[in-house]
């Protein structure tokens, strides 16, 4: 296939607010190395974690300014670099790139790519690579939830939070979830019981709810104070999974940014570790540092993911679909928190057979 000289992607130019997205034509396209692989975007999802990227407060990212971000993307294999094997022309693959997936084309290295099953949609199959892998190992690695267990889910109309709850449902999970009133019907529809966290004490409610014996797990991504409360309501032996400081990154919670509030939360879970309260645990969940530590189970878990996806077992919710070019309006519409579940960017059309 004849592919084009120039290419589109949107950059940050500079750390800061949205403004400084820039829709760019650049030139030529990008050729693979040796163990690389050019792919050719067809959906990237945008992201809570791409606007700290662009604000400059994610620490995970290796790239100088200029750059792109977007933290996953589904592509079709473009061209090959010397020494690939196990990947041909036209397959689909996945990847979570941490930045640089809102492009119309990227060079990826082989190893890290994860085929994408025909039958599942491109746009359905991105939902699955940052969101709800958060979800399934927070579940499923951390946590170990079982059947039948009660969980409290913050935040639960947020991308991590709706995959936590369809994955939840399929695990048989009894759920509670926060959310802001206008989201309540929305996270009913989840099969979560909502608590309006803005004019309720969720502690009091899950307590009333449990007939006082908390919940086996909580998951929780909104920062330090939210941290002490969740642990609070923590069943005998429960874990508590934190893996963000959601207000911190808006800079809600201090005037210093996020480095006082992460310095917090590591003194916080210091303590716990040293002085546990009635068994329970507490963990930090991050999937970049997951996946180096564990390549295998990043593989192994997109995979089932993709196929709990095909079998019709989740249901991956897009909320909107925008034309890469306004990636700058997705991330202003996801930072003013009106988003349930995900907003797929379209980058170019999805050509492999999904009628399934
Ligand atoms: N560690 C990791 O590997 C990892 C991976 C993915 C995401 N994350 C982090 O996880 C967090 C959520 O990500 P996301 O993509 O799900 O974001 P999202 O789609 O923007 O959803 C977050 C939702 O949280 C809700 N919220 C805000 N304040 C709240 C509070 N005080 N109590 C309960 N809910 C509250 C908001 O909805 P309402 O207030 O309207 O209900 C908001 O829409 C972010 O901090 C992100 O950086 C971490």
């Amino acid at each position: 296939m004849k592919t084009p000289d120039s290419y589109h992607q949107v950059l940050i130019t500079e750390h800061g607010d949205v403004d400084v997205l820039r829709w760019v034509e650049s030139s030529p396209l990008p050729e693979p190395g040796p163990g690389q692989v050019r792919v050719r975007v067809i959906a990237a999802s945008a992201s809570f974690t791409d606007i700290m990227v662009r604000k400059g407060i994610y620490s995970g990212v290796d790239a100088e300014l200029p750059y792109p971000p977007g933290y996953d993307m589904v592509g079709v294999v473009d061209a090959l670099g010397p020494g690939v094997t196990g990947l041909a022309l036209g397959q689909r693959v996945a990847d979570l790139t941490v930045w640089g997936a809102y492009t119309e084309y990227m060079i990826r290295p082989a190893e890290k790519l994860v085929p994408v099953p025909d039958g599942l949609a491109a746009e359905d199959a991105v939902v699955m690579v940052l969101s709800y892998m958060t979800a399934y190992q927070m579940l499923f690695r951390s946590a170990d939830v079982k059947p039948e267990q009660a969980v409290l889910i913050h935040g639960a109309s947020g991308a991590v939070g709706t995959a936590l709850a369809q994955l939840g449902r399929v695990a048989g999970l009894k759920m509670y979830g926060t959310a802001s009133s206008a989201k309540q019907d929305y996270v009913r529809n989840l099969g979560v019981t909502p608590i309006d966290y803005k004019t309720e004490d969720f502690t009091a409610r899950i307590m009333a709810e449990t007939d006082g014996s908390g919940v086996d797990a909580v998951f929780d991504a909104v920062g330090v104070d939210n941290f002490k409360r969740s642990y609070s309501v923590l069943a005998p032996g429960g874990t508590l999974v934190t893996y963000g400081l959601y207000k911190a990154s808006l800079g809600e919670d201090s005037r210093l940014g996020v480095a006082w509030p992460f310095l917090k939360m590591l003194w916080q879970m210091k303590l716990w570790d040293w002085f546990p309260e009635d068994g329970k645990r507490v963990t930090f969940y991050s999937i970049q540092s997951q996946r180096d530590e564990q390549p295998g189970w990043f593989k192994d878990d997109l995979s089932a993911l993709f196929n709990l996806a095909l079998e019709g077992n989740l249901d991956p919710q897009v909320w909107k679909r925008l034309p890469l070019h306004q990636a700058a309006e997705a991330q202003r519409l996801i930072e003013a928190g009106e988003v349930r579940g995900k907003i797929v960017l379209e980058v170019s059309p999805d050509t492999a057979p999904t009628g399934g």
